[in-house]
């Protein structure tokens, strides 16, 4: 049974930080803070130098059992920016103004509040409330985009009569509503159980000699992110990854190997297990031809031939034995982006193709961070800002999931005509 206005025992223990700004609702943080006192979270309280124009402190003092924080700068205490948002499971920006909106969009820093967001790593709710228009103005609009571009869950204020007595959009959420969005984004999400997911990460290296041999600058990260995602979101995963010095992540299954031809027998015989494949491993196109078994002597040459020789193009291989397998390629370019992806989904006989530009300033190889583009089948594009490469994973597992979804709905038996 589902306790109207409760979130049940899914809170306990849970720390959350509220941030309370200067609106006309700010009394209704007073009742949020209850209710999730009750539901057993531990609740630390941010608020604005406005904020307590409408609501004290000592208010929410007593109720959550621990001192507000107002203050970045203040005698004898930690760095409440950074200490906050480190311990906290979530933080809930409830009511939200157009001000700190706006503020957090544009990553600016100056108070507690909008500082802390800077530095945070864990889920953001934001719950608005604005009179007079506000949240149709275009840059509130803008701002919101941008806060959900970045993953953060921006719920919609209600419709109905607001202080100024007039009727518009622009209420706070009901307090089931935030309860339930802190709720989801504290519930580990399983929309992948039951499926069976092979990741491919990483660099592959290519030997010429015993000491010598060709790779690139693939760090693994993306596909560590990924197999991570998955398993988290309920899949078994298995993950082949060539060379990496990333940490495995707990709960995959991990295959390591070395070269091209290595990886493609893992990924091979590891198809038909698989539900869906993502290759985000960065396979050597070409490798020695005569690798040589004793390390190779400078000693009286000015110069060195290395004969190359393709190696097996594992996504077309695999793409050819597969049987239901949902397909998901990476194209990792430098120019042409889009036409050159949007060639390799086609060529390969993908479903989704991940396309990210390794030039751009802070993503690609390396980087903690990636933006893309996904390109699906159909043609429909999704673009992603530059964002960590963990949320990247999320957000390439969300459209993947969608994508098997309705292949796994247009793979139903067909009803038999007449029954029911
Ligand atoms: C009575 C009153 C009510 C207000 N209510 C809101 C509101 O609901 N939403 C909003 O965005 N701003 C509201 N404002 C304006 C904000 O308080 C103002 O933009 C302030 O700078 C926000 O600061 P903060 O975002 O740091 O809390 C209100 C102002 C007054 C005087």
């Amino acid at each position: 049974m589902r306790i109207f206005g409760s979130t049940g025992p899914t809170l306990t223990r849970k720390r959350i930080v509220l941030g309370v700004t200067g609106s006309i609702a700010a009394y209704k943080a007073v009742s949020l803070l209850r209710a999730l006192v009750r539901d057993g979270a531990i609740v630390q309280v941010v608020m604005t130098q406005s904020a307590m124009k409408f609501v004290t402190p000592l208010t929410f003092e007593v109720l959550s059992g621990h001192p507000v924080s107002t203050e970045v700068f203040e005698a004898h205490q930690e760095m409440k920016h950074l200490s906050l948002p480190e311990q906290a499971d979530a933080i809930v920006i409830a009511p939200a103004t157009a001000n700190c909106i706006a503020k957090a969009a544009l990553g600016m820093g100056d108070d507690l509040l909008s500082t802390m967001l800077l530095t945070s790593q864990c889920p953001l709710i934001v719950a608005p409330a604005m009179d007079g228009g506000m949240w149709t103005h275009p840059s509130v609009i803008e701002h919101v985009g941008t806060l959900r571009a970045r993953g953060a869950i921006v719920l919609d204020p209600e419709e109905g009569p607001l202080a100024s007595g007039r009727i518009g959009h622009g209420r706070l959420a009901e307090e089931t509503t935030i309860l339930e969005a802190i709720q989801t984004a504290l519930a580990p999400r399983r929309d992948w159980q039951g499926q069976r997911i092979l990741v491919s990460a990483g660099p592959t290296q290519e030997p010429i000699d015993p000491v010598r041999f060709i790779s690139n600058r693939s760090s693994g990260k993306m596909g560590y992110a990924i197999a991570e995602a998955a398993q988290a979101r309920g899949a078994q995963v298995v993950l082949v990854t060539g060379p990496t010095a990333v940490p495995i992540p707990r709960g995959v299954e991990v295959v390591s190997v070395d070269t091209a031809e290595e990886m493609t027998k893992a990924m091979s015989t590891r198809l038909a297990w698989s539900t869906a494949v993502i290759m985000a491993a960065a396979v050597a196109d070409f490798r020695p031809m005569h690798p040589v078994s004793q390390k190779i002597k400078k000693q009286g040459r000015s110069e060195q031939t290395l004969h190359l020789e393709r190696t097996t193009d594992i996504l077309a291989s695999l793409s050819a034995q597969r049987t239901t397998q949902l397909m998901v390629g990476f194209a990792a370019e430098t120019n042409d982006l889009i036409a050159h992806a949007q060639d390799k989904l086609t060529a390969k006989g993908l479903d989704l193709i991940v396309a990210n530009d390794v030039t751009t300033e802070g993503a690609g190889f390396g980087s903690d961070q990636n933006a893309a583009t996904l390109i699906d089948r159909q043609g429909g594009l999704t673009e992603l800002p530059l964002m960590p490469k963990r949320a990247l994973a999320d957000a390439i597992l969300n459209r993947a999931h969608e994508l098997l979804q309705s292949r796994q709905s247009h793979q139903a038996p067909t009803p038999i005509a007449g029954g029911r």
